[in-house]
């Protein structure tokens, strides 16, 4: 599975088989998340990998009325609001990793706050941004997990034509629209997607409509720039400070170059 079907095939799942999660995955998620960091990041910030099923977090949906009970969870922790845009950044890159795996994740708001404090030993400067729990889905659940997600609203993304600004100025089969499609299937809290983008030339600038959102907005980067490496080269993504446009806060700017073909 590539990058781009892993992206078009990932969906929450809050079922999970009763199975511990393979070994070498959790070490490959703790190199992982140990070492990458984007040219976002200020490096205030870290992951907790945990495993064995925590129902003392309570982690869950519908303000902790329905729980997920999942073998293992990644909490992601940081000192300085803007660094939750790492955050999701760096989480999604390994929720498409173990897509690729054949895991199931859902990125979860809701969970004991103070039971995770004291697992993760969080200092009197650090927050828990996100939980992230993972494991086998429980494929019996299937059925429940689709009605849940359609009646969520979780299945619906809004068009290309609303998410990048400048749409008319491409054809719908153009590859950054494709890119742009991508980016539309990444998840966000509420499904309320949150990012908009606009493409001119070789770069793209992201905006955020609501600044609350920044975890959605690391996790849409995510997305972008991954499919970015796939076919273009020299891929940037560095932060920005602009004025507002609409409303709305131009936070990152992706930039690249076109790949070079050889005959
Ligand atoms: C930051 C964030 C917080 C979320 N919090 C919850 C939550 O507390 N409970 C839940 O069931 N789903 C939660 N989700 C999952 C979203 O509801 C889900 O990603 C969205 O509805 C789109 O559905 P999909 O992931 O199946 O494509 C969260 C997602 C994100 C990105």
């Amino acid at each position: 599975m590539n990058i781009l079907e892993a992206m078009e095939q990932r969906k929450s799942v809050r079922s999970y088989r009763k199975e511990e999660v393979e070994e070498r995955i959790i070490t490959q998620l703790r190199d992982s998340l140990s070492q990458s960091r984007s040219s976002m990041a200020k490096d205030n910030i870290r992951f907790e990998v945990i495993t064995g099923y925590s129902k003392e977090a309570k982690t869950g949906f519908l303000y902790g009325i329905g729980k997920i009970h999942a073998p293992a969870m990644i909490v992601g922790i940081y000192e300085e609001e803007e660094d939750l845009v790492e955050i999701g950044f760096c989480l999604e890159k390994e929720v498409l990793y173990l897509v690729k795996e054949g895991y199931g994740t859902c990125f979860l708001g809701t969970y004991d706050e103070n039971t995770l404090k004291s697992c993760c030993k969080l200092t009197e400067k650090e927050h828990i941004g996100i939980v992230l729990v993972f494991g086998k889905p429980n494929e019996e659940s299937r059925f429940m997990n689709g009605a849940f997600r359609n009646l969520a609203g979780s299945t619906k993304r809004k068009s290309y034509q609303e998410i990048l600004l400048n749409a008319k100025e491409y054809d719908e089969h153009d590859a950054i629209v494709n890119v742009v499609k991508h980016a539309i299937m990444a998840p966000s809290g509420n499904n309320v997607q949150p990012v908009r983008v606009s493409v001119q030339g070789n770069k793209a600038v992201f905006y955020l409509k609501d600044s609350h959102c920044l975890i959605d907005l690391g996790i849409f980067l995510a997305h972008f720039y991954l499919c970015c490496l796939d076919i273009y080269d020299n891929v940037e993504i560095t932060k920005i400070k602009q004025e507002s446009v609409n409303g709305m806060e131009p936070m990152v700017m992706i930039s690249w170059q076109e790949r070079k073909t050889c005959h």
